[in-house]
């Protein structure tokens, strides 16, 4: 399924999932979440494009049959549909997909993003995405807590995939206090390697953490979960991290400042348009992505001086420019 959410502002662009579901229309309501996810993502990241998203939702317990020649036939046929949309939908990596994915789409579309380098792609944008959330832990500690150092604090970062696993190894090296989760028990290695303390996703929710990560999947912030929160600061490249824009309000109503994913976890594009397709060195490239701690810093500021929620600030943003179309 492919949604394009907007054009207003050119072409979508917005990865490409591939995850199974119980239930084929839960990849449906995720890939249109997403697609509008992207609009406002590109829209903050002052990228001149619009939001899509592509999501293939496998049966559950079937991840391990689309390998080899299966997996290629599939990764064809995303190609051969995102090139019948004639320009209007870019895709990249996203959970379930990467790089080498990406080369295969490339044989039946241009309209593809973060071949490997070898390739003559931007290769992984893990990378940028994690170096964009470390941007904005920054920025988001230095409002709530000025002049603090990341050491003299607790993180507890839900989620350890490609993004996940950067941001903790990058805390860790920061000398900041680690716990951490993922539904994976495999990843408890990772923990260990870190002397990190390894938690239940749930509990990492409930965290006596100063600063809560989430690089997971999204809608893990409810009404309900806000209200046994032990963070004072949310900051994570997890997508659509709450259920739903009223837990906004609920958050800040707690005291809780929030982040919106929607500015956190922009790396990954801004990395890849500037590479691809304004032909930015992978430095320049990194130069453009640390911008997005300022630009959050700019809305938590507008966001404070206004009374207002972070998402609210955000918004505003957004629907400035997709009025303007500028
Ligand atoms: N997974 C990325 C995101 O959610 C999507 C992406 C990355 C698309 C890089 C294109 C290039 O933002």
């Amino acid at each position: 399924m492919i949604s394009i959410d907007s054009t207003r502002l050119g072409p979508a662009l917005g990865g490409c999932r591939i995850k199974a579901y119980s239930r084929w229309q839960d990849g449906l309501a995720d890939v249109l979440r997403l697609s509008a996810a992207m609009t406002e993502k590109a829209a903050l990241a002052g990228l001149e494009h619009g939001g899509g998203k592509a999501v293939v939702a496998l049966t559950e317990g079937s991840s391990a049959d689309w390998t080899g020649a299966r997996r290629s036939e599939l990764l064809a046929d995303i190609g051969d549909l995102v090139e019948d949309l004639d320009g209007r939908y870019w895709t990249g990596p996203d959970i379930g997909t990467g790089p080498a994915d990406m080369a295969e789409i490339h044989r039946r579309t241009r309209q593809v993003f973060c071949r490997p380098e070898s390739d003559g792609g931007s290769g992984d944008s893990s990378g940028p995405t994690a170096i964009g959330v470390q941007s904005a832990i920054r920025a988001a500690v230095e409002h709530r807590w000025p002049g603090r150092e990341l050491s003299t604090l607790s993180f507890a970062v839900i989620g350890l995939g490609h993004v996940g696993s950067l941001v903790g190894a990058w805390l860790t090296g920061e000398g900041a206090r680690l716990t951490v989760s993922d539904v994976d028990p495999s990843l408890k290695t990772l923990a260990q390697q870190w002397g990190a303390q390894w938690v239940t996703p749930e509990q990492a929710l409930t965290a006596d953490a100063d600063v809560l990560v989430p690089c997971a999947t999204g809608g893990i912030l409810s009404a309900a979960s806000t209200a046994s929160l032990g963070c004072s600061v949310i900051v994570g490249a997890a997508n659509n991290q709450l259920d739903h824009p009223a837990t906004a309000e609920r958050l800040h109503e707690r005291g809780v400042l929030w982040a919106p994913d929607s500015v956190v976890s922009a790396g990954g594009i801004i990395a890849a348009v500037t590479r691809e397709l304004h032909g930015a060195t992978a430095a320049e490239a990194e130069q453009q992505v640390r911008g997005i701690g300022g630009r959050l810093a700019t809305i938590l500021e507008d966001a404070r001086a206004r009374r207002i929620t972070p998402l609210a600030a955000a918004g505003g943003v957004v629907d400035l420019r997709l009025r303007t179309g500028r």
